[in-house]
Formats: structure tokens, C-alpha cells, sequence
């Protein structure tokens, strides 16, 4: 590209502010053209016969036994999907594609943080998914039992994850960026029976020891009998008789024929923990046949990929699931080829995603609002050092974006020319449940769109009466769907109690906020529930609450999630101290940070501490959230009167006043 032909900072600026008023952006017709979905026939069929058309979409799969009925629901809020049938994830992801030819494709472009590339194909995953599936069965893994998987963003994961699959073992990943003790409690709710995991992770040019900090709990969970430490960086790492196995020489010594285990279409595929309205988190329970039909679907139509054209990158860590949807099952289902990338997006500098983008010459690429915000910030001369014209599509997951945003992810990566789908979805729902099909859907810059097709969505009022166009209420899903969360592990009770019990066991309580305005589309607006979402992140108020208590000054906590210009929400926390000190000054601020980070991740450490003397309380006791959000993000203050002790909000109040300033 010419620099002639770069617009200025400020032209971009302006323009996109010219745009701000702009509603509607049609798929462009170069798009449109192509598009798979290029009309509104496939929704209006599914809206016929919901159940009829997503049988027609299992039929995209590869099933060793056909299954002969749609949908159970003589037990709801517990639907089984395609029942009698019987299939294969990693043999869906991988065998397939290799009986018919195309072993060489490659599946993952992997880049390492330090510029490493891995050209995986099809072959090379099928040949080690096989033989460490071997490796897990001989370690006794049998189908059911629970595997958790610790490992940053290497092909290894994607071989782990299938591996476990083949076997029938639901997979347990952990979120790499999570403690040893946010992993060893998912390893004991989950009741694992083996990790897989690395010696060390690289970030930003650093090495973290993860193997030493998990062998600090593994003593603890005697229900993990094996541990399998892929070598990352090579560093020396204790490992245990018995117990511990490297994974290039497990791998190396196992037998390379494994056949794919014919599984009920209702076998559980994955449990991955999600963070709820109390301190523990939510294992939600992800089963075979339903889920890979949602999965393949969205795929395919929401990103209109075409296997023999498209290089996709879903810039999203494997441990969430946006990565388990749309980094492998997903992709690998449809065939595709695509990007999978270890680092950071500014390492080793500002410029690498799309650096990758031209160098692999990805034409689809979905990320998160919270990604853009931090790109817009870095400036435009980042995208604009590199040729983006093979891009065609975007997306975006997590939060709602704002409409800045949008124009910017519009204009400077998609060049005018690529259709953006914001989608809306969950841990819970599996896959992507509103957004616009964008060869035939316009789209409206800060609404997700519409429900896929052979989906419901609807605003409820507390009672569950559709709220008019336009007004705010509670967003419900209000038909079941295949990729739908079957179960909380273990857990039947929660499960009902936190999706079932609001209005009835067949409307799905989201725990969101939305808006359906008057042509259909819905506006999401937020969690309803005590989560935060921190860059497209879920997290428990009471756990990051349960986490600073546990610090030996700390009397009591009460966290909120406040707006942030950079990461949609941030956390804040209000602290009393044990004793007579309420504050407690820039050292304990930095230790509590620390301690946090340390119980959790530390992309739950609060953004702002603030210390007081007492917390607003219901007279029942519980804390009054609401009106600490007002005071954090200087509003008026809602209604005070059931406050037990009124006066605290003044003390309150007067404390952020003075923080203003
Ligand atoms: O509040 C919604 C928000 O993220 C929540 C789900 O979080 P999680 O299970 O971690 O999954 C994130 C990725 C699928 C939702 O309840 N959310 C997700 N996507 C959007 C969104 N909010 C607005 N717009 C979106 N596109």
C-alpha cells in the first residue's frame, strides 16, 4: 500500500464520527454475492419446524448410528438431542477429513510468541490424537471419567482436547491465565482423574513455571493418577514415579491405532467452569451430538466459511468457550484451516495480529470488543503497516460493542468492504445464539441482531410477559437447542434452580438484560446477576469476595463491576479492614492485588480498591450492590430506604467525591 493512500489519524476520526448516526450497514454486495446464506430462507425454514431443520443440520456430521428421535423432552428442563444416535467428536474434527483426502490440509497455522511457526495438518493431529488417546487409556482413563487439561495455546491443546473426546473422557480445560488454586478446585469439583498440562508457559518474553505449581496441589487431589507435562520450553521439571509422563516420549512409545469410540449422541464431551452468582464456580456440562451440530452450523453460516478459500482466526484462548467452539470443534469440524496464535496481541509488538493476518492471509477473523478498544488505543498505524485485504468477514464476542468500536473494526481492519457479526451467546448455550447472517442481514452497529435460526429469544418482564419493543427486560431463551448446556456437573439442582426456576422449565433465564427494538433486533445491555464481565471475561463478584477476605486484614468485602473505557467492565472493591484502621494505604492495596491474583487469575484483580468503614446492607444483610455501583460510577443514588444504616452511604459518598478530585 501506497502511504499516500493512508488516511490521517484524524480523517479516520472524523469520518468515523460522521458515521456515528448511521443505524444500518447492508452486507455489501461483493459480500452478498458470494455469501452462503444470501436470502432469509433458511430462517423461515427453521421457524416451520424448528426440530425438522435442526435434524437436517445433524445430517452435516458423521454419525455411526443415525439417531431416531430429534428432541426428549419428557424430562425438561433435562432435553436430550438426537437420541440413538452415535458418534465421534475427533473423529467428526479429524478422520473424516483424512478418509476423504485431505490429511496434508493444514488445520493450525500455529505462531509462537517468539516467531515460531508449526504448519499442523490434518494428518499430523489425527496420528498424535490417536496415540495419546492411547497413552490415556493405558493410564486406565476410561469413557466418563474426567481429564483436565492446563496448557497455554499449543497445537497440544487442540491434540489433548481430541484425544480425551476419542476416548469418551470429558475434557476439563482450565483457562491458562488462572491460578494453580482456581485449577486445583476445578480439579477436585470435577473429580479428574488425570492432567494434562506443560512444564512452563511463555508470556511476553517470560517464562512462568507451571509444572512445579501444579505439583504444589497434586498431592492433594488423589483423584488425579496421571499427569501428562507437554515440553514447552524444555525447563528442567520434578516429575513424579508413577504418575508423571512426558508427552513426546508417552506419545512416541504408544500405538498409533485407536479406533474413535462410538458415543451416545448424549455423552458429555466437556465440563468447563464458568463463573456464577456464588463464590463457586459452574461446571457446565457440554454433551456430544447436540453441541457439534450447533457448533458445525454456526460455524459454517455465521462466518460463511468455505473450506477451500478461508483461513479463519478466532483470537480467543482455547480455555474459554469461545476458544472450544470456535478454535477446534468448530473449525475442525467444517475442515477448515485456521490461525491459532500463543501470545499476547502486543507482543512482540502492537502490529502482530495483523501481521498474522496478512502473513497467513486470513480472510475471517473474530475477536472481542475489548481487543478493538485496546487496537484503537495503539492507533491506527498498526493496522495500517499491513495488507488486510484478504479479510472478508469479522466478528465480535463477549460484550456488547460500541458503535466507535464497530466503525473503527469496520474501517481500518475491514477496509469498508467486510460485513462485522456481533454474537451473542454463552458458556451455556455453546454456540452463537443471535447475531446477523451477513450475507443476508443488515447490521445495526451495538446490537447482536437476531436469534439464529431454529432458535427463540425474547424480553421477559419478571412475571414472563414479553415487554414492549424497545423496553428493557430480561433476556430468555424459549425453546431448547441442541448445543445447550445438558447439566451443571454433578449438580441437577443448581442447573434447574439458576436457568429453570425463574418462570418455567421451559424458558431459559439468560441473566442478561436486553432490548428487542421494533425490526427484531436485540440490544444486549448486561449481566443482571452478581457477574462482571471484565474483556469479555466472567467473574463472580462473590469469588473475587471470598478471595480478599481470605487475607488475613480483612474484615469484609463487597465487589462490583464498574463501566471501564478499556475492558467494558472493571472490578472494584469496597474493603474493611480487621481493627480500628479503615485504610489501608498503597502497600495492602498492592498485597491484596497480588492475593487475588494469586487465588484466581489475575485478570480478576480489583482495578480500584477502596477502603471503608462499613458497606450499604440490606436489613436482611446482604449487600447492597446497586447502590455501590452508583457511587462508583457517580450517579444519583437509587432508592436508600430499606438501607439498615442509611448514614453509610454518606461516608460513602463523600470518600468518592474526594477521589474525584
Ligand atoms: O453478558 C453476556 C456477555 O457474556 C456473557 C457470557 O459470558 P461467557 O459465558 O463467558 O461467554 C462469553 C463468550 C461466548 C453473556 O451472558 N456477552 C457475550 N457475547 C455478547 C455479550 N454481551 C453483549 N454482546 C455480545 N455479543
Amino acid at each position: 500500500m501506497e502511504a499516500t493512500t493512508k488516511p490521517s489519524a484524524e480523517q479516520v476520526e472524523r469520518e468515523i464520527g460522521e458515521q456515528l448516526d448511521q443505524e444500518t450497514f447492508d452486507p455489501p454486495s461483493g459480500f452478498r454475492d458470494k455469501a452462503l446464506i444470501g436470502d432469509e430462507s433458511e430462517p423461515e425454514a427453521a421457524a416451520r419446524d424448528p426440530e425438522a431443520w435442526w435434524a437436517k443440520q445433524a445430517e452435516a456430521l458423521d454419525w455411526f448410528e443415525e439417531p431416531d428421535q430429534v428432541l426428549d423432552d419428557s424430562e425438561a428442563p433435562f432435553y436430550k438431542w438426537f437420541v440413538g444416535g452415535k458418534l465421534n467428536a475427533s473423529h467428526n474434527a479429524l478422520d473424516r477429513h483424512v478418509e476423504a483426502g485431505r490429511g496434508d490440509r493444514v488445520a493450525f497455522h500455529w505462531r509462537g510468541e517468539e516467531g515460531e511457526e508449526r504448519d499442523v495438518t490434518y494428518a499430523d493431529l489425527l496420528r498424535d490424537v490417536k496415540r495419546l488417546a492411547n497413552v490415556l487409556k493405558e493410564r486406565g482413563i476410561q469413557p466418563g471419567d474426567v481429564v483436565g487439561i492446563f496448557l497455554p495455546m499449543i497445537p497440544e491443546v487442540a491434540v489433548a482436547m481430541l484425544a480425551c473426546a476419542r476416548i469418551g473422557a470429558p475434557h476439563n480445560v482450565v483457562f491458562g491465565g488462572f491460578s494453580p488454586d482456581a485449577v486445583k478446585e476445578r480439579m477436585e469439583f470435577s473429580e479428574a482423574k488425570g492432567l494434562i498440562t506443560v512444564d512452563c508457559a511463555r508470556r511476553k518474553g517470560k517464562a512462568a513455571d507451571i509444572k512445579p505449581a501444579v505439583d504444589a496441589f497434586l498431592d492433594d487431589v488423589p483423584s488425579i493418577e496421571t499427569v501428562v507435562v507437554v515440553r514447552n520450553t524444555g525447563a528442567d521439571v520434578p516429575m513424579k514415579e508413577g504418575r508423571d509422563l512426558f508427552y513426546d516420549e508417552a506419545i512416541e512409545a504408544a500405538g498409533e491405532d485407536c479406533p474413535a469410540e462410538p458415543l451416545d449422541a448424549e455423552h458429555p464431551l466437556y465440563v468447563l467452569y464458568t463463573s456464577g452468582s456464588t463464590a463457586k464456580p459452574k461446571g457446565i456440562l457440554h454433551t456430544t451430538g447436540g453441541y457439534l451440530t450447533g457448533v458445525a452450523w454456526t460455524t459454517k453460516h455465521v462466518f460463511d466459511l468455505k473450506p477451500d478459500e478461508d483461513v479463519f482466526w478466532c483470537s480467543a484462548d482455547v480455555g474459554w468457550v469461545t476458544g472450544h467452539s470456535y478454535i477446534v470443534y468448530g473449525p475442525l469440524m467444517c475442515g477448515m484451516t485456521s490461525v491459532m496464535y500463543e501470545g499476547a496481541p502486543d507482543y512482540p509488538d502492537k502490529d502482530i495480529w495483523w501481521e498474522l493476518c496478512e502473513r497467513y492471509g486470513v480472510t475471517v477473523f473474530y475477536t472481542a470488543p475489548t481487543a478493538i478498544r485496546a487496537c484503537m488505543k495503539w492507533g491506527i498505524s498498526h493496522p495500517q503497516k499491513h495488507d488486510l485485504s484478504k479479510l472478508r468477514l469479522l466478528g465480535t464476542v463477549g460484550e456488547p460493542i460500541n458503535p466507535k468500536a464497530w466503525l473503527w473494526y469496520w474501517k481500518l481492519i475491514g477496509g469498508e468492504r467486510c460485513p462485522i457479526v456481533d454474537t451473542w451467546w454463552q458458556t451455556e448455550t455453546g454456540h452463537i445464539m443471535i447475531t446477523t447472517l451477513p450475507g443476508a442481514q443488515y447490521a445495526k452497529p451495538g446490537s447482536a441482531g437476531k436469534p439464529l435460526p431454529g432458535l427463540e429469544a425474547a424480553v421477559l418482564d419478571e412475571e414472563g410477559n414479553e415487554v414492549p419493543a424497545g423496553e428493557q427486560g430480561l433476556l430468555a431463551l424459549r425453546r431448547p437447542w441442541p448445543g445447550m448446556l445438558r447439566t451443571l456437573f454433578k449438580d441437577d439442582e443448581r442447573f434447574k434452580e439458576t436457568y429453570f426456576s425463574k418462570w418455567d422449565e421451559t424458558t431459559y433465564f439468560v441473566g442478561d438484560a436486553a432490548r428487542k427494538d421494533k425490526d427484531g433486533y436485540f440490544w444486549i445491555v448486561g449481566r443482571v446477576d452478581d457477574v462482571v464481565n471484565v474483556s469479555g471475561h466472567r467473574l463472580s463478584t462473590a469469588e473475587v469476595e471470598s478471595a480478599i477476605v481470605a487475607h488475613p486484614r480483612v474484615a469484609e468485602a463487597a465487589v462490583i463491576g464498574q463501566q471501564d473505557e478499556d475492558t467494558g467492565q472493571s472490578i472494584a472493591a469496597f474493603v474493611i479492614l480487621e481493627g480500628e484502621d479503615s485504610e489501608g494505604g498503597e502497600a495492602l492495596e498492592k498485597e491484596l492485588r497480588e492475593h487475588v491474583a494469586q487465588r484466581i487469575g489475575k485478570l480478576a484483580r480489583p482495578k480500584r480498591i477502596i477502603w471503608t468503614a462499613d458497606v450499604p446492607k440490606t436489613r436482611s444483610g446482604k449487600i447492597m450492590r446497586r447502590l455501590l455501583r452508583d457511587i462508583a460510577e457517580g450517579r444519583e443514588l437509587g432508592d436508600v430506604t430499606t438501607l439498615r444504616e442509611p448514614g453509610v452511604m454518606k461516608d460513602l459518598e463523600g470518600k468518592f467525591a474526594g477521589e474525584e478530585e
